[in-house]
């Protein structure tokens, strides 16, 4: 019998809990907002204050696990209160090791520092200029047909053609790599938990297309990104090995690009279903940006991170031993009433809501914000200009207030797999008669 009569959910393995993870999430915090799960020997985070004090904390937690999450088996068993040496030691065999996400201290900022040069404002303002060309083209595409399968018609595409223009990639490769991203599979399958978010069959698929830019632009240097990639250096001036350029390049389509797919579907649906909202935001696209902060925060697409504990502490009032994975729910966190007025509601303006935890905090805190912030924006500004309405397909999703939807069968990310919506195009400005025209 569970104890006191609590049924814990179970976030792996539970289709239900992929339709509605917020419920669940909301008993579990009731019970505590920092819990020993009964059905997984982890501790799971539900409330604000505890999950940031964990992400902020880097002397007793470490982000080894942050991709291999919290089902797949330790490579030790811990010994003590303190097992940075055992990590440091075994660092090489978790899921995910490859990537700076699961480096701590010191490693990390060394690692992260290699894409400084990458998301600088004048990069990124150029990568705006790409992404709204690219809006246009796509959503054109759309429009054309009067409907689309926004997730892979538009979404999916449109975020990695955003990547790979932020990273130089030339742009005959960019279809080609398209296709092997969107064939990969998602992080943190349910069915598979412990395979967590390993890199692994990407770099299989596209490693050697990276490796081929980075050698070739260290050996002929030119003005671009990709050579400024090759050519960064750690802090101490050593050049990093070809193979950790190539990992860090498919990390940011790893991390950037489910992430910020589902956001706009998750965004696109949250607005059909409001069309007050929708005309809101019709009326002054300046509140997109507005908009958008509070869906991260109320369907942000990355439900959780996970961190080991390297010394014993506590969190909130329960004692944590050294070596045990806890997991950090964010989206939890966006809705704990002890942090926000009326957690499950939108507003529009909400007071601070940017500091909800949907890209992390502390030194991991996401390094693609700018980039994800700016391009979904875009993209919504675009679809505004564009058409007059969209809604959602009742012949793929049944009518409104009895919908079908699917979401992804991951306990990472959040999102739908498919949204089929209907496009209706903005009114032709008529183009002003001759008479009209006044000549000085
Ligand atoms: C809506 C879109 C996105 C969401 C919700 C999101 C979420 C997150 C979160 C929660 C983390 C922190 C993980 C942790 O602390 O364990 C993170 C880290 C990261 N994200 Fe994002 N992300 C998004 C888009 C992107 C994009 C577009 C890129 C790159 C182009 C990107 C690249 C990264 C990288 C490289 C890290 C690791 C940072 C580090 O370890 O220092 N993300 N992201």
């Amino acid at each position: 019998m569970p104890e006191g009569g609590f049924q814990e959910p179970d976030f792996f393995t539970d289709h239900s809990v992929l339709l509605n993870p917020y419920e669940p999430l909301k008993d579990v915090r009731s019970q505590a907002p920092v819990r020993q799960m009964e059905s997984h020997d982890f501790v799971m985070v539900t409330g604000f204050a505890e999950g940031t004090a964990v992400l902020l904390d880097q002397e007793h937690f470490s982000a080894v696990i942050a991709a291999a999450g919290p089902t797949a088996p330790l490579p030790f068993v811990p010994e003590g209160d303190d097992i940075t040496d055992q990590i440091a030691a075994h660092h090489g065999e978790f899921v995910g090791h490859e990537t700076f996400l699961s480096f701590d201290g010191p490693q990390h900022s060394a690692r992260r520092a290699l894409l400084s040069r990458l998301f600088t404002p004048s990069r990124l303002k150029a990568n705006e200029l790409y992404m709204h060309d690219l809006a246009d083209q796509l959503i054109g595409d759309a429009l054309a047909k009067g409907k689309c399968e926004l997730m892979h018609d538009l979404a999916t595409p449109y975020v990695t053609y955003v990547i790979a223009d932020l990273l130089g990639v030339p742009e005959e490769d960019r279809p080609a790599i398209a296709d092997f991203l969107a064939a990969a599979p998602l992080p943190g399958a349910v069915d598979d938990a412990d395979a967590g978010a390993s890199l692994a069959p990407l770099a299989e698929k596209i490693g050697g297309i990276f490796a081929g830019y980075i050698v070739d632009r260290r050996a002929n240097p030119r003005e671009d990104v990709m050579t400024d990639l090759a050519t960064a250096r750690f802090p101490d001036g050593t050049l990093p090995e070809v193979q950790e350029l190539v990992i860090i390049a498919i990390f940011l389509f790893a991390a950037g690009q489910d992430t910020s797919a589902k956001l706009i579907g998750n965004s696109a649906r949250f607005l059909a279903e409001n069309p007050d909202v929708e005309a809101q935001l019709r009326a002054d696209r300046g509140q997109i940006g507005p908009f958008l902060e509070e869906m991260l925060r109320l369907e942000g697409s990355s439900k959780v991170t996970h961190r080991l504990t390297r010394k014993s502490t506590r969190i909130g009032d329960l004692d944590v031993p050294a070596g045990k994975r806890v997991v950090i729910s964010l989206s939890g966190a966006n809705r704990d009433p002890a942090r926000w007025e009326d957690p499950d509601s939108f507003r529009l303006g909400r007071p601070r809501v940017k500091e909800h935890l949907a890209f992390g905090r502390g030194a991991h805190t996401c390094i693609g914000n700018p980039l994800a912030r700016a391009e979904v924006r875009v993209l919504f500004d675009r679809l505004f200009e564009h058409t007059a309405s969209i809604t959602i397909s009742e012949e793929h999703h049944g009518p409104a207030g009895d919908r079908r939807l699917d979401y992804e069968p991951s306990y990472i990310v959040r999102g739908l797999k498919e949204l089929h919506m209907e496009l209706t195009p903005a009114a032709v400005r008529a183009e002003p008669k001759q008479d009209d025209v006044s000549v000085s």
